[in-house]
């Protein structure tokens, strides 16, 4: 079997595996309130790239992983960018009626009701993240306090006020640089953070480098998504295309034009990928994942 089709089926078997993992811990939609949780499972179930949740997994194979926390942290991270993405598309955000090729929450049910199932995500997110698992206390509360950071005004809300308060305004690439690596940088880094907490076995020095090929990682996804909304087409992206550019958004490819957008990120991902090295094979999966980040067509 070539590399590219291994990869393939490994991404495939790990989004099946999300899938359940988030079927599994989220309310049915016959417990009370049914519209609430047919809300959540409706932007939740079914759709996405599943990005995060398998850079925890890929990072969770650096080490000797607990299975338990690697499920959670799986689910954890895309419930909060789920949640993310729910009030992104708000009128008051981004005002988008198209997601993951369905209509927006706030379309399909209503704006009160999309800021809810935000909410509820958000908190069952730390919910899960909680429950029992084999790691040490210490180390299971340091999953939480990681995922709580990249989720609130240092991480992605932060990064999302940043984006706002900038609409219609010229950004530097210093600027763009923090708000990308908060707004959708932060859960990225946290998905590989997660992973490798859920490793006992891993130590501060894992943690450190593992963080620097994230920190690229994220910034390039961002670049990538920028890139993909001039470059692509609506039905491709699932999300409407050309959104940037009609919300008058600060984006790199405003800042330096598609082309070389685009070859940042390659150069980030190339960066990202080296800083691999020191861990060998067991890195394959995620070098794999930040390959796909740039190849990606949605
Ligand atoms: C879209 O994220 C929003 C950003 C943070 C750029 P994804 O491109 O990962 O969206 P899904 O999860 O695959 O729908
Ligand atoms: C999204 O950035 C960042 C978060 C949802 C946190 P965008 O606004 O560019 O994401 P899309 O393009 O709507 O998915
Ligand atoms: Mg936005
Ligand atoms: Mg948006
Ligand atoms: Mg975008």
């Amino acid at each position: 079997m070539s590399k590219a089709n291994d990869l393939k089926a490994w991404q495939q078997k790990a989004q099946a595996q999300t899938e359940l993992v988030l079927e599994r811990l989220m309310p049915p939609e016959h417990i009370v309130p049914q519209t609430l949780h047919e809300a959540m499972r409706y932007v939740t179930l079914g759709g996405g790239k599943r990005l995060r949740p398998l850079l925890v997994l890929a990072a969770a194979e650096l080490g000797q992983a607990d299975q338990t926390a690697v499920e959670h942290a799986m689910a954890a991270v895309e419930m909060i960018h789920v949640y993310s993405l729910v009030h992104d598309d708000m009128p008051a955000m981004d005002n988008d009626s198209l997601r993951r090729g369905k209509p927006t929450c706030h379309v399909r049910y209503d704006e009160a009701t999309a800021l809810l199932t935000g909410d509820a995500l958000q908190t069952l997110a730390f919910d899960v993240l909680s429950r029992p698992t084999g790691l040490p206390a210490a180390r299971q509360l340091k999953m939480v306090a990681t995922l709580a950071q990249a989720s609130g005004s240092l991480g992605m809300a932060g990064g999302q006020a940043i984006d706002l308060a900038n609409v219609g305004k010229p950004m530097n690439q210093a600027g763009l640089e923090q708000m990308h690596g908060l707004k959708t940088g932060a859960l990225i880094r946290a998905a590989v953070a997660l992973g490798a907490l859920a490793c006992p076995d891993l130590g501060d020095d894992d943690l450190q480098r593992l963080d620097g090929y994230a920190r690229k990682l994220g910034l390039a996804f961002q670049v990538i998504d920028d890139v993909l909304d001039c470059e692509a087409d609506t039905a491709t992206l699932g999300k409407t295309a050309g959104k940037d550019a009609d919300n008058d958004k600060p984006t790199y490819v405003k800042l330096m034009g598609l082309e070389p957008a685009r070859r940042y990120a390659e150069d980030l991902v190339a960066e990202a990928v080296a800083l691999l090295a020191p861990f060998g094979e067991k890195a394959g999966y995620l070098r794999a994942l930040a390959e796909f980040v740039t190849a990606r067509k949605h």
